[in-house]
């Protein structure tokens, strides 16, 4: 499959004679793709009953007939403000329980029947009139669900599905009670309409408490977007898409992701840098041109999993944007890299947000192909020379990686409840994983607890709260390297401590025999080099020691293959971790510049320079923001 671009669009915010031309310019730069109608909701229908398509049929008509593949969008991310006459009720509450009012967008509670019927019924009309058009090439479901906190909502529908939800997971209160362990402060409920939501509570919430109001959050997003797409499965062949985000851990997104055919996912590097990763404030310097060199990445490997292999980049940073704390201008050369990345990672579009920047609105100040005058913005010419390059290129094919890193949205939501250490995160534990991996110059595959495992050299699960006991004896069994923990095991289904005690590996004698969390400022060293920090464990049993703490503590323990780390390594001790797991995997470990990443795929190796730095590499320097490749047969 040949790699493309594409680009949103807005044609209800701009006078349709401009329609055509914006169309010609998009080709003329080498677009394929232009997603619209995501937020357009109240042109669609601007009162109960009253719709008003001819203009999309005639925006549809303009740009497919250009020549370019619509994505269109279901715009139930934004109800018009009649929705509120029709339905009071639909808007969330956040955990304060105060309404979350109109005026932005996504002011809906997921477990709110009648919006939901009121998406069902968009969807179907939308469905209806555009399923078979031949200028619309896939669908977008809804945008970016979780964004702005969104998942989450505390009203009474909420309240009222999630005593349902579990009453049907129970059966008795009995049964929950004994799960919950809700003899601890005398919590225990003799009916299921006892139950509150979570909130407001005096002091915390029994966790596993917490950790079902999530499920049944997440739940209510799946089921939400199952009614979109059950309504449009009959009605298109084309593929159903949603765009999903960074480090959005809210909902279950491989639950979302199976009834949709694709997961494409939004992309601002610099946005992210600053205000999502919990990055150092020398990261935040060193990259705030260019974006985290490795953020980016875990999130096309991770979207390449949750869409079982197929993923787009929906939306793509062209310049500054809005929403950060700052908002630099990218590095020259930075939107052409960030392309070239998400493709050498799988990436079937990049798609560019936005056409032309709007000068109304809450993202007036969001940059744009085209600046608001309608002039070419610099990210323009980059698209155009990406598409140009990829034309030459011819289609990139995306390789199994020798590692695999597990992950797991319910590990992320057990460490949320109770992260023991204020700074202790499932994402950030395993963005430090994946940073190690690729700092050695690994390429790297991201897979579900159920996914197949089958040919790596190394798995790495940091942070698995809860790992059933298949999946044990499946790595147990793995023939290659395999390293569980820190965190790793340590918890029931129902957010407990399982007794016996972590992690319970067959094959492997460790016992966690104490945990800690460990401030910042502290440590707890590895002799030799690196340390601890955030977590560390003390580790019992006779397990071969591989790597040991200064007080003695076994850091690093294995029996053949099978590997128990005890702590959070520092970079230190996570590339001394690497170093060690690929001398046993027989990978090749490079030490690669500062800031610059290879990734492989079928027939090339790429090379990223995220420095603001040059940096040579293969006796060939690159500039910061630059991009080359070189056939794999040539390298080690
Ligand atoms: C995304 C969103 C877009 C736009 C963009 C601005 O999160 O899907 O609609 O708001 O951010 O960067």
């Amino acid at each position: 499959m040949k790699q493309t671009l594409g680009v949103c669009y807005y044609p209800e915010q701009w006078p349709e004679e401009m329609w055509a031309e914006d169309a010609a310019r998009m080709k003329a730069a080498g677009l394929t793709w232009v997603r619209i109608g995501e937020f357009a909701w109240s042109r669609m229908e601007p009162k109960p009953g009253d719709l008003q398509l001819d203009w999309l049929d005639r925006a549809i008509d303009v740009l497919g007939s250009t020549g370019l593949k619509v994505i269109l969008g279901t715009p139930t991310a934004t109800p018009p403000r009649w929705m509120l006459d029709k339905h009071p009720d639909m808007l969330a509450r956040g955990e304060n329980g105060q309404l979350r009012k109109f005026g932005s967008r996504r002011h809906y509670c997921f477990s709110h029947a009648g919006y939901r019927e009121e998406c069902k019924r968009i969807a179907t009309i939308l469905g209806k009139r555009y399923g078979r058009s031949p200028h619309i090439h896939a669908w977008q479901i809804d945008n970016e669900y979780g964004c702005h906190d969104t998942a989450v909502s505390y009203s009474e529908h909420a309240e009222a599905g999630f005593r349902d939800w579990l009453a049907q997971r129970y059966q008795s209160t009995d049964a929950l009670n004994r799960a919950w362990g809700n003899v601890f402060w005398s919590m225990e409920y003799a009916d299921f309409d006892e139950i509150d939501m979570p909130n407001l509570t005096v002091t915390e919430a029994n966790p596993a408490h917490r950790l079902d109001f999530q499920r049944y959050s997440s739940d209510q997003v799946v089921a939400f977007n199952k009614v979109q797409t059950d309504a449009l499965r009959p009605l298109t062949d084309a593929p159903l898409v949603h765009n999903y985000m960074c480090r959005i851990l809210s909902f279950d997104h491989f639950k979302v992701a199976a009834d949709l055919d694709i997961a494409s996912w939004d992309s601002y590097p610099l946005g992210y840098l600053l205000d999502r990763l919990g990055s150092t404030e020398e990261m935040k310097q060193r990259y705030a041109r260019q974006g985290d060199p490795d953020a980016q990445p875990l999130h096309h490997d991770l979207y390449r999993a949750v869409g079982k292999g197929r993923m787009w980049v929906m939306e793509q940073q062209p310049g500054p944007v809005n929403w950060a704390s700052w908002n630099p201008a990218p590095l020259p050369g930075m939107t052409r890299l960030w392309a070239w990345e998400a493709f050498a990672h799988g990436a079937e579009v990049v798609s560019y947000f936005r056409w032309r920047q709007a000068p109304f609105g809450q993202e007036q100040h969001h940059a744009g192909l085209l600046r608001p005058d309608s002039a070419d913005a610099p990210a323009l010419h980059a698209a155009k020379s990406v598409s140009e390059e990829l034309e030459a290129f011819g289609p990139i094919e995306t390789a199994q990686a020798p590692v695999v890193v597990l992950f797991d949205y319910d590990a992320s939501w057990i460490y949320d409840i109770q992260p023991q250490g204020e700074d202790f995160s499932y994402f950030l534990l395993v963005l430090d994983t994946y940073r190690a991996l690729r700092r050695a110059g690994l390429s790297i595959d991201i897979a579900p607890v159920d996914g197949d495992l089958s040919g790596y050299n190394l798995i790495m699960a940091p942070g698995l709260a809860v790992m059933s006991d298949a999946l044990k004896a499946r790595l147990a069994a793995h023939e290659g390297t395999v390293i569980i923990g820190p965190r790793a095991a340590a918890k029931t289904e129902h957010g407990a401590i399982p007794i016996p005690l972590p992690p319970s590996l067959p094959g492997l004698d460790v016992t966690v025999a104490l945990t800690e969390s460990v401030q910042p400022g502290s440590s707890r060293q590895l002799t030799d080099s690196g340390a601890f920090i955030k977590w560390a464990e003390d580790l019992e049993g006779r397990a071969e020691t591989v790597i040991t703490r200064e007080d003695g503590v076994p850091a690093l323990v294995r029996s053949g293959g099978l590997h128990y780390l005890g702590g959070w390594p520092d970079a230190e001790g996570f590339d001394r971790i690497i170093r060690h797991a690929c001398t046993e995997a027989g990978l090749a470990y490079h030490r690669l510049p500062e800031g610059f990443r290879l990734r492989d795929t079928k027939t090339h190796r790429f090379g990223f320079n995220y420095a603001p730095e040059p940096v040579t590499w293969n006796g060939e320097t690159l500039q910061p923001g630059d991009v080359r490749w070189w056939p794999l047969d040539a390298q080690d």
